[in-house]
């Protein structure tokens, strides 16, 4: 902002107010949306120098600045800066490059969401790096699987689509204690509801996809780095000529405007479902940490301020066809990866064929839910609804 704050700040409130400067555009609210490749120099001395502020649109306009400043805000003190990446995976994989080099070896949940380790298994193999996956919630056991090259502790909480909640703090203190740093993807809470710096992560990774964009037409992601871990990754970015498109940078950022607002609705409409899911008959286990009911939410109600709307549901025993017409039913959830928008969505999933570390045996057919800010009643209809058509397609008697 323009005058200068006279008091600290909330969240909400610095999301309204972070990466913005009217008065350097005639004093429109919102920056313009820079579509730029080349910058002219005034003189060929100015060229030779590198004088200006911009030298190339790959390197930065005032677009991304403004991005990258709201972003840095949102992170906290301890961000020294932000690296804007073309997609949530893009971020992933150049946070997980400029911190590993050939020869060294990384621990990875094996909750991690999928092409993540896909990546690890792909190009970071055949560069020479070595992953070993771990239990999610192995907490300070994880010293037992530390080599004298262990250079990096990859986070995620809660595991995508199994939900299992991590001992960040416990996991950073040991990774630190050897000497390897510790990298988040913090899609799933946001710097809003997990403050990873303070928790002892080093670098910070979004999807911006999902919630910062928050209406399903963008593709971004994002790395928040401590001051000793922002060199390397912004050398890392520019080397690989990694950059985002004006007009999706701009809509992340008018997203992240509206970010606390909405991710309240969803955490609010997510536990009200996620507690309804609970108390139907046809549910053996509803996977959400925000859930008195789930093994991980000590370390939530802990460590966290709150959750978002995705979480998982395990259908006791039926068969597949009748878990499709449960599905099948659905009008008000679209049936569709990726989550973060303002859209109710369900998936099946299953992990067994790729979790090596851990067993996933469920108990029962699972699905993901991502509960958008549509009426958490009309929801609930819907739901109801498809449970209908499951007992149908299974033979049974409904309600
Ligand atoms: C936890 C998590 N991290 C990262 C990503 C990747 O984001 P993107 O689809 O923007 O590459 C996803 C996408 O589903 C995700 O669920």
């Amino acid at each position: 902002m323009t005058k200068k704050l006279k008091a600290p700040i909330k969240p909400d409130t610095r999301l309204v107010t972070s990466g913005r400067d009217p008065e350097a555009y005639h004093g429109f609210v919102n920056p313009p949306v820079y579509h730029a490749s080349t910058l002219l120099y005034p003189t060929a001395e100015d060229q030779v120098a590198h004088r200006a502020r911009y030298n190339y649109g790959r390197r930065g306009t005032p677009t991304s600045e403004a991005l990258e400043n709201a972003l840095r805000e949102m992170s906290g003190e301890a961000c020294a800066g932000v690296a804007l990446l073309p997609s949530g995976l893009a971020a992933i994989s150049a946070a997980l490059l400029a911190t590993s080099r050939a020869g060294d070896h990384i621990l990875v949940p094996d909750s991690v969401y999928r092409p993540t380790r896909n990546f690890c298994e792909g190009v970071f193999k055949r560069l020479g790096a070595q992953t070993t996956y771990y239990d999610p919630v192995i907490g300070t056991d994880i010293a037992k699987l530390f080599k004298p090259n262990t250079r990096v502790v990859f986070v995620e909480a809660p595991g995508s689509q199994s939900f299992e909640m991590q001992d960040i703090p416990a996991i950073a203190k040991v990774a630190h204690e050897k000497g390897a740093l510790v990298l988040m993807d913090n899609t799933w809470a946001t710097p809003l509801y997990f403050r990873a710096f303070e928790k002892g992560v080093d670098m910070e990774i979004q999807a911006g996809t999902k919630y910062i964009g928050g209406h399903s037409d963008i593709m971004f992601g994002c790395v928040s780095a401590n001051a000793a871990t922002l060199p390397t990754l912004k050398d890392t970015v520019y080397s690989m000529g990694l950059c985002v498109g004006p007009d999706d940078m701009y809509l992340a950022l008018r997203g992240l405007r509206t970010l606390g607002v909405r991710l309240e609705r969803h955490y609010q409409s997510g536990l009200r479902v996620a507690r309804w899911f609970e108390q139907r008959p046809e549910v053996l286990r509803v996977l959400h940490p925000g859930l008195e009911s789930d093994p991980g939410h000590k370390i939530w109600k802990r460590d966290f301020n709150g959750a978002s709307g995705l979480f998982s549901v395990v259908f006791k025993p039926t068969s597949e066809q009748s878990v499709h017409a449960f599905l099948n039913e659905l009008a008000l959830f679209g049936l569709g990866f990726s989550w973060g928008g303002f859209e109710s969505l369900a998936i099946l999933f299953d992990c067994t064929e790729y979790r090596t570390a851990t067993k996933w045996a469920p108990g029962g057919p699972t699905a993901r839910f991502h509960i958008g800010l549509e009426d958490p009643e009309d929801l609930i209809g819907d739901l109801e609804r498809g449970f209908d058509a499951m007992a149908r397609a299974s033979g049974r008697k409904t309600s």
